[in-house]
């Protein structure tokens, strides 16, 4: 690693840990088997981290060298986005060998290596398991073409016989969701079935071998010392075998491919093998389901640990909606004894700082618009508000890599540079999401940013001008950056038994101001109105996002309190 970087992320890391009392800032013993209701979880997306070879990729290498950055952070455990073998159809979602990692990102020896180098600091490494489809060029897939209409190689996919498209399910990236052979002889073959690209085949869940092929990926990788596992599209895996046609809005459980029943049982077996490996390895469903009530279902106490809350971040920027929200979310997990996540962004959609700066605030699913007009500034002033805010909530939190820096999304992505299946597969007029992808900045000098080397190749994706002020190097040096407020943020949640464990109780407050206590004596207020608030009297201010104005809190701020 360049030498000026490491005496920065070395210096980070002291400078960090002297933001709060200067203690120690590692994260709580890795033996506490709870870790995860109320673990913070930061999310690296591998290739986009930092580049450890000079290729422009990032790497495991690079991610390696910057672990004493994240323990300065004071997160938890990581979770990493696929690393395995796969020709990055869609960004590694498209895998061809699940215990091989993808020689740009390293080895499986640098992968344990990773593992047991973050244990060391009191982090835990989550990976990213794709269950729902594989890659085309994954061993399967290619034995499953070669050997032809009827064999038992295809059963492991779903290969129709069909005159036209089979049906007219609508992939969640827009689109068919068939794609026709070829036989050998050149005629027109079977039919199969990708809810993602056609790069992306489903495998077939009702087939022994997936059923147990997935769970031998998920022991190979628990005997390897991961904390837990992120399950990609989990609500997919199971699909009507009619393959009958979506009819308006099915009634719950009676979708032909989303939330079906029967998938419950597939994570009750996921759960035995996580529950028969010492250390309380951990299972995250990514979970997209509008009906809140079977979303905590897949979090009874026999199946998966936690799950994505995406309603957060479906919801406009406003008092009302981020109550409601709150309170939806606290009421439906408490009856399943399940901790709630939260969740501002990850690598598929608007980042926090762009997406609460625009007029519509709310996230919808990979429909982002190119040229939607935004308010940077009073993006990252909400930003930091929302961040306190879901710091202090009780569950487990996301941070999504970049988030800490508060980096805006990138939105004039060369037409040429563009990766993202989402944007061709939108014909193109759709940005796709490489507009959070952007490798971090490390350094407020180099080519890149420090993302690798100096000189070494241009980050995959082009960084913009004007990032050195966002850059790590430069936020350490400033006590008000967003890397100082997260830092001393996470701090705080640690050593606070309140934030960590404490009860939920809503405070009364004005309109448009959000105001709850955890536990005995922490307060945190959000305000959301135009006006500012004034601070409860005998209170003591932990921390705020954004200066108090005369002692109140401004709009787009978030305060956290103690009882003096
Ligand atoms: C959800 C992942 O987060 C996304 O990046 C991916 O494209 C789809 N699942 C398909 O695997």
């Amino acid at each position: 690693m360049d030498q000026n970087l490491l005496a920065a992320v070395e210096g980070g890391h002291d400078k960090l840990a002297s933001l709060s009392s200067g203690e120690n800032v590692l994260s709580p013993s890795t033996e506490d088997p709870l870790w995860w209701r109320h673990a913070v979880i930061y999310q690296v997306y591998v290739r986009s981290f930092a580049d450890g070879n000079g290729d422009g990729t990032g790497d495991i290498a690079g991610l390696r060298s910057r672990l004493p950055y994240l323990a300065a952070l004071g997160i938890d455990a990581i979770w990493i986005t696929p690393w395995y073998a796969s020709p990055l159809a869609d960004g590694g979602y498209d895998v061809s060998d699940y215990r091989a990692i993808h020689p740009d990102f390293g080895t499986i020896e640098e992968a344990e290596l990773l593992i047991a180098e973050g244990l060391e600091l009191g982090i835990r490494t989550i990976i990213d398991v794709v269950p729902n489809h594989l890659s085309d060029q994954h061993a399967w897939f290619k034995e499953a073409l070669a050997a032809g209409p009827g064999s038992p190689e295809r059963e492991r996919f779903w290969f129709v016989d069909s005159e036209d498209i089979p049906n007219h399910w609508v992939s969640p990236f827009d689109g068919e969701t068939w794609t026709q052979t070829t036989n050998e002889d050149g005629t027109p073959g079977q039919w199969y079935l990708h809810l993602f690209t056609p790069e992306q085949p489903d495998v077939n869940w009702n087939h022994p071998d997936v059923r147990k092929e997935y769970e031998d990926v998920l022991k190979f990788w628990f005997d390897r010392g991961v904390g837990g596992v992120r399950i990609d599209s989990a609500a997919l895996l199971i699909k009507d075998p009619e393959l009958s046609e979506v009819v308006g809005e099915p009634a719950a459980g009676e979708h032909p491919w989303q939330d079906r029943d029967e998938l419950h049982e597939v994570y009750a077996s996921w759960r035995a093998i996580a529950d028969s490996y010492p250390g309380a390895r951990a299972l995250v469903g990514e979970l997209w389901l509008p009906d809140v009530e079977r979303f905590v279902q897949y979090m009874r106490p026999n199946e998966l640990h936690t799950a994505f809350n995406f309603d957060f971040m479906s919801r406009q920027w406003s008092a009302q909606q981020v109550r409601e929200s709150i309170d939806m979310t606290l009421n439906a997990h408490e009856p399943v004894g399940a901790p709630s996540t939260w969740v501002l962004s990850n690598h598929d959609v608007t980042r926090p700082v762009t997406r609460l700066g625009r007029e519509d605030s709310t996230f919808s699913f990979l429909t982002k618009e190119f040229n939607t007009p935004t308010d940077l500034e009073l993006g990252t002033r909400r930003s930091r508000a929302a961040a306190l805010l879901t710091a202090a909530l009780p569950g487990s939190l996301y941070i999504y890599q970049g988030d800490e820096l508060g980096l805006p999304e990138v939105e004039n992505i060369p037409r040429n540079k563009i990766d993202d299946p989402m944007h061709f597969k939108s014909g193109g007029t759709k940005p796709g999401r490489d507009g959070c992808r952007v490798p971090l900045p490390w350094t407020r000098e180099g080519s890149s940013y420090g993302f690798g080397e100096d000189g070494a190749s241009s980050a995959w994706l082009p960084q913009p001008h004007g990032w050195a002020n966002l850059s790590v190097e430069a936020q350490l040096e400033d006590d008000n950056s967003m890397l100082a407020l997260y830092t001393r943020a996470i701090k705080i949640r640690h050593e606070s038994a309140d934030l960590r464990e404490g009860g939920f109780t809503w405070l009364t407050s004005e309109p448009g101001v959000v105001a709850f206590r955890r536990g005995e004596s922490l307060t945190c207020i959000t305000n959301f109105a135009d006006q500012p608030v004034r601070l409860p009297d005998g209170a003591r201010v932990l921390l705020v996002s954004d200066e108090l104005v005369d002692g109140e809190l401004p709009q787009d701020a978030t305060a956290w309190l103690a009882a003096k």
